[in-house]
């Protein structure tokens, strides 16, 4: 018998839900309209008049190239194409990492609430998943407690921001800390960067490796399906110094390989559009946050501080409702048709579930039905 399989994510349930009764779909985060026809004609292009068969290993040198320069113009990164691996979304960036670095009996301090697939994938690569727990309403590293959660078998320390669930960011300041403890204790700081281009308070995004201490022992995750809106894509990247970038390649050769060779070329040619465009679309979901927002707090729901991603957190108690999220998302969906994403989902042990969150990347006209439906949801409820 082969063993039971990891459990469904919740992403997968709350959308397969929505189908089936027909809700509004504010749970799982994916934008419900096109936002980059540029890089969809560029992909045409690609499949039309460029190869389709096998990319190199570690992605096409004009991606990973136009990787470099995206993040040097963007974010003062000075990095050189040897540094990038090009994977199959994030996803296969964070596993080939995971596995580049942790053995058997490692230990992995994960900071919760944290995106679902990094503790199975710290367990399948034989790791010990060490949680410490981020508190609301600003979700704060406490780094009194990550110092006590290191021992001598931590390996790595996996960080988030912009944060999925909570849209807070982690300062140029934070990652100092951080280095100081991964230099201290031999530590390497897997940075998931995936919401990088999703900031909306006007703050520039922190890298760890805008941080010295953190340059040769930080890998930094980014997904092209984030930064262009375009999440079926699947194609990712780890970006570390040269020694853990050659782990992480020897990791993806046994994992995927490559990445699909033609919206490698369409990626490569998204990064290289000019700032403008970069700006203008991730201002597309301004308006979108704003009005969500607005209407959810003119409805008597209190929505968490937070800047970036595509989500927004209500505290349920805060907002008269019962503080057990699973319950509140399986009465939201079923009785006023809007799914949500529970944030306990993103805890091991489900250890905070006094909150919900919500995804904005959808078209105004939705936002407003589902606003509509979630007001009559707090008064009925
Ligand atoms: C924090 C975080 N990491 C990783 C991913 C996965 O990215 P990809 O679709 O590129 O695999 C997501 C997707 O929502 C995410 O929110």
């Amino acid at each position: 018998m082969p063993p039971a399989p990891p459990k469904q994510t919740i992403f997968t349930t709350m959308s397969a839900l929505a189908t089936e009764l027909g809700a509004i779909n504010l749970g799982q985060g994916f934008p419900d309209a096109e936002h980059a026809p540029e890089l969809l004609a560029a992909a045409q292009r690609a499949l039309a008049h460029k190869s389709n068969q096998y990319p190199p290993m570690r992605g096409l040198p004009e991606l990973r190239a136009a990787i470099c320069d995206y993040y040097g113009r963007r974010q003062g990164l000075a990095l050189d194409p040897a540094q990038v691996v090009v994977t199959s979304g994030a996803t296969e960036a964070l596993a080939a990492s995971i596995l580049a670095v942790v053995q058997r009996g490692d230990e992995v301090i994960v900071l919760q609430p944290c995106y679902d697939a990094y503790i199975p994938l710290i367990e399948r690569a034989g790791g010990m998943a060490v949680a410490v727990n981020l508190a609301p309403p600003h979700w704060t590293i406490p780094f009194d407690a990550l110092a006590a959660a290191i021992t001598p078998r931590t390996r790595l320390i996996i960080a988030n921001t912009p944060n999925n669930p909570t849209g807070t960011l982690l300062t140029r300041a934070d990652f100092e800390r951080l280095g100081e403890l991964c230099e201290a204790h031999d530590l390497t700081l897997l940075c998931d960067e995936v919401w990088e281009g999703m900031i909306f308070n006007g703050s520039a995004h922190a890298s760890p490796l805008h941080v010295d201490s953190l340059k040769g022992r930080a890998i930094k995750v980014g997904s092209a399906g984030k930064l262009f809106s375009l999440t079926g894509w699947k194609v990712g990247w780890a970006v570390a110094a040269a020694p853990l970038a050659d782990a992480i390649a020897g990791q993806h050769q046994f994992l995927t390989f490559t990445t699909a060779t033609p919206l490698q070329w369409a990626v490569a040619e998204g990064l290289t559009l000019p700032d403008e465009w970069h700006d203008a679309h991730a201002a597309i979901y301004a308006p979108r946050r704003a009005q969500l927002i607005a209407g959810l707090e003119a409805a008597g729901y209190v929505v968490l501080p937070s800047a970036g991603t595509w989500f927004v957190t209500i505290d349920l108690a805060a907002s008269g409702l019962p503080a057990d999220d699973e319950l509140v998302a399986e009465r939201l969906i079923r009785e006023a048709g809007v799914a949500s994403i529970p944030v306990s989902a993103f805890y091991r042990d489900n250890a905070l579930r006094g909150y919900l969150r919500l995804c904005f990347a959808k078209q105004e006209g939705v936002i407003e039905e589902a606003l509509g439906r979630l007001a009559g949801f707090r008064t009925s409820i």
